[in-house]
C-alpha cells in the first residue's frame, strides 16, 4: 500500500501480524510534513487487529531530518497548506498541533509493540518519531539531535516525555538545550536504542527483534505493555493493583 499525502510518501506493507512503516523519501533525507502526520495517523487508525508489531524505518542513507525546513519559508512545502497559518489564536494553533501529534501518539497503543529502525540522521521530528517507539534499533551512523530550541521552538511532537523517561531530566535539558548531536557511543550509554549494530546489520537485528516478540503470546504482550505504560505515573499500591487486575483478566479472561 502506498500512502501519499502531498507530495511527501509513507509506504505501508503488512507481513502477517508485522506491518512495516516506510518514510519514503530519501532525496529529501526522509524530511517530514503535515500531510506526512496526517498519513501516519491513519496508517494508526486504520491498521487491522490482527498486527502486532509496526516497524517503523527511514528509506535511504537517514532515519529523518524532521520537519521540511521549507515550513519556514513564505513559500511553505509545495502542495501543502501552511504547517502554521499566519493570523491563527492561540487555541487553533494548539488545536493545529494536536492533529499533528497524531501522528506520533499512535505508536504507544498497547495493542502492538512499535520498533524504529534507525540509520543516519534523527533531527528534530525525526528524532521524536523515533522516541514515539516503544523500542529502538540503531545503526553505527546514528545521529540523534533534538533541534528545535536552535529553532526558536520547543520540541512538540510528543518526543519530551519519552526522551526524559530514557535519559533522565538532566540529560534531556542538556540535549535539548544545547541541540547537540549523540552519536552511537553516547546513544548506548543513554540507552536511546536497545541495541546499535553495524550499518549492514541493521535490518537482521530488527527482524531478529521481531522474531523474539513473536514468540510471545499475543495477549500477554499487549497486556503486559498496558501495565509497564501504567507504571512511571502509578504509586507502587497503584501498580501493584494494576498487576492484580491484569493478572485475572489474563486468567480468567
Ligand atoms: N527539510 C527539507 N529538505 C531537507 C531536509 C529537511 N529537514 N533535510 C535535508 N533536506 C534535503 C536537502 O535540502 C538536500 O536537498 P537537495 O539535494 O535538493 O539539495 C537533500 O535533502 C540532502 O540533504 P544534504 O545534502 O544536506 O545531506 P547531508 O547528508 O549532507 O546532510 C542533514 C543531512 C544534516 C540532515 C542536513 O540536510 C540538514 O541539516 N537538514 C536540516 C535538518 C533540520 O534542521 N531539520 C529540522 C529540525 S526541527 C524539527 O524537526 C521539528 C520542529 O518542530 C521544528
Amino acid at each position: 500500500m502506498d500512502l501519499t499525502a502531498a507530495g511527501l510518501v509513507l509506504e505501508l506493507t503488512h507481513d502477517g501480524a508485522v506491518a512495516t512503516v516506510t518514510l519514503n523519501r530519501p532525496e529529501r533525507r526522509n524530511a517530514q510534513s503535515p500531510g506526512m502526520w496526517a498519513g501516519l495517523a491513519e496508517i494508526g487508525r486504520t491498521l487491522p487487529e490482527s498486527v502486532r508489531i509496526v516497524v517503523l524505518k527511514g528509506a535511504g542513507v537517514s532515519f529523518s531530518a524532521g520537519l521540511d525546513v521549507r515550513t519556514f519559508t513564505p513559500e511553505g512545502i509545495p502542495g501543502e497548506p501552511p504547517a502554521m497559518p499566519p493570523g491563527v489564536s492561540h487555541a487553533e494553533l494548539e488545536e493545529l498541533i494536536a492533529r499533528y501529534q497524531e501522528g506520533f501518539l499512535w505508536l504507544r497503543d498497547p495493542r502492538f509493540t512499535s520498533i524504529a529502525v534507525v540509520q543516519g540522521h534523527a533531527i528534530g521530528a525525526g528524532f521524536q518519531l523515533a522516541l514515539s517507539c516503544d523500542l529502538r534499533i540503531a545503526a553505527e551512523d546514528v545521529k540523534f539531535c533534538m533541534k528545535e530550541s536552535a529553532l526558536g521552538l520547543v520540541p512538540d511532537l510528543t518526543g519530551t516525555k519519552p526522551l526524559v523517561d530514557v535519559v533522565g531530566l538532566p540529560r534531556a535539558l542538556d540535549l535539548c538545550l544545547t541541540a547537540r548531536t549523540v552519536l552511537a557511543d553516547e546513544a548506548r550509554e543513554l540507552r536511546l536504542a536497545e541495541k546499535i549494530v553495524k550499518n549492514d546489520e541493521l535490518d537482521a537485528a530488527a527482524a531478529d527483534l521481531v522474531e523474539s516478540l513473536l514468540k510471545i503470546d499475543v495477549g500477554a504482550a499487549r497486556a503486559t505493555k498496558a501495565l509497564l505504560q501504567q507504571a512511571p505515573a502509578n504509586s507502587l499500591a497503584e501498580q501493584t493493583a494494576a498487576e492484580r487486575r491484569a493478572q485475572s483478566k489474563r486468567i480468567l479472561g
